[in-house]
């Protein structure tokens, strides 16, 4: 097997996941190892939770897949009513099986609507520097982050980047503020220059895989107004930022600004099947409609859109995250990660801790006040994921960035274990960098 982002010759041996249960995954052997990244972020309630197995199995009984070609299914159609339902502004549903294609297909989304409304010019993007959406073609055209994707620079679509407010790596000659400033004034300036734009895209909220940079207040508000004053689509990707991740149910409705398409994935299912949604508009959708010969339609589509299963899987999750009130409830424990943050910062190799909602990255420097990376040849994600073993903790790092993204249902007290254990992995690695 081949493994993702990984140098198979590093790892000739990897540990075998045979079981989940709660926050943690017990391999061939029974070790156990408690869950810190939300297996790729997406696990919400841990692993083996019971109404989610119970949907799998009843659903599993009477429709395993169905097309979304000429027919519909019952869970398809119940999670599209309910998808709309919590996210304002937004009419119409378009299901795909993972993050990166929900980015392709607001990307089409939003090219064939000029099209259909005879604005045939408008096909170019803009977006944030570092964003991440993915790792298909146009998914990495419109997300580039330059150690993921230099290799394939050659055969991307050119797209249009400003500088994201990235409060530890902004240029010294800026406060914060005005910083801010300039980003948002960047952005009016590419409006204002550009009259071929179909679509400003951003991650929503923060920038996960580019480094997990938090927007200041205001930034994505600020984006979504400058789109409606220049006629300029506001895609936002919600895959890892939506679902509670960050604090809030929908993320965009907390920054107040209602894009005119989003992508859902991850979490949607609780993290238990592939299933992915890209929401749009009914001002958008309308565009789409016109006799057959029009050609209006949405030319995009896959084998397993809407499939039934995996549709029930995010209904029971959805229903549990109210049953169990689980936004309000992680208040509390967002704030038990918010109380480790000066200790964290103290260590000797940490350069920057950001934290937001049930999300914490800290920035592993070989210099402080020159805030000089750890350079991969120390190898230090290899470190940490081995060091991370030990403290029986799954952890994958970004790059030098060391990520705490655990299952949103986690304990208190698994929190606090992955909280110290986290600590004392840092410790540990130092004396090696
Ligand atoms: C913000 C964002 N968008 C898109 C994706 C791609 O999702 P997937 O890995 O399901 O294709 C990711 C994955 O990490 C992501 O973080």
């Amino acid at each position: 097997m081949w493994h993702p982002y990984t140098q198979m010759n590093d790892w000739k041996k990897f540990d075998v996941i045979t079981k989940g249960d709660g926050m943690w995954l017990i391999d061939s052997k029974g070790n156990k190892l408690l869950d810190g990244v939300a297996s790729m972020w997406c696990n919400v309630w841990g692993h083996s939770k019971k109404e989610l197995v119970n949907s799998m199995i009843k659903q599993t009984k009477k429709l395993q897949h169905s097309s979304l070609f000429n027919l519909t299914n019952d869970q398809a159609e119940l999670l599209g009513e309910k998808l709309v339902k919590i996210s304002p502004g937004m009419s119409k549903v378009f299901y795909s099986d993972d993050g990166s294609t929900a980015m392709e297909i607001a990307i089409k989304m939003a090219i064939q609507y000029w099209q259909n409304i005879g604005k045939k010019n408008k096909i170019k993007f803009v977006t944030l520097d570092n964003g991440y959406h993915g790792d298909t073609v146009g998914a990495m055209s419109i997300g580039y982050v330059p150690t993921f994707f230099s290799k394939f620079k050659n055969i991307l679509f050119p797209v249009i980047k400003t500088p994201t407010p990235h409060k530890y790596r902004m240029p010294k000659k800026f406060t914060y503020r005005e910083y801010q400033e300039y980003c948002l004034e960047k952005i009016e300036k590419t409006f204002v220059k550009n009259n071929d734009l179909a679509a400003f895209v951003m991650e929503s909220g923060a920038q996960i895989a580019g480094g997990v940079i938090i927007y200041p207040i205001e930034f994505q508000k600020k984006i979504s107004q400058l789109c409606k004053k220049y006629n300029v689509l506001f895609i936002l990707d919600e895959i890892a930022t939506g679902f509670g991740r960050l604090g809030s149910f929908i993320e965009y409705y907390a920054q107040k600004s209602i894009p005119d398409i989003v992508s859902y994935g991850k979490m949607l299912t609780g993290g238990y099947l592939p299933l992915a949604a890209t929401l749009t508009s009914q001002k958008i959708y309308d565009s789409y409609l016109g006799n057959y010969e029009d050609m209006k339609h949405f030319f995009h589509g896959h084998t397993f859109t809407g499939n039934p299963l995996a549709c029930a899987t995010a209904l029971t999750n959805l229903e549990l995250y109210d049953k169990n009130n689980l936004i309000s409830k992680n208040k509390i424990k967002t704030k038990q990660i918010e109380r480790r943050v000066g200790e964290i910062s103290n260590l000797s190799i940490v350069g920057d801790v950001r934290h937001k909602g049930m999300l914490m990255a800290i920035e592993l420097v070989c210099n402080k006040n020159k805030k000089t990376p750890i350079s991969p040849d120390k190898k230090i994600h290899q470190k940490i994921f081995v060091e991370a073993k030990k403290h029986k903790i799954y952890l994958r790092t970004l790059g030098h960035i060391m990520m705490l993204v655990p299952p949103l249902a986690i304990s208190e007290k698994e929190l606090e274990f992955l909280l110290d254990g986290a600590i004392d992995i840092i410790k540990k690695v130092t004396k090696d960098v």
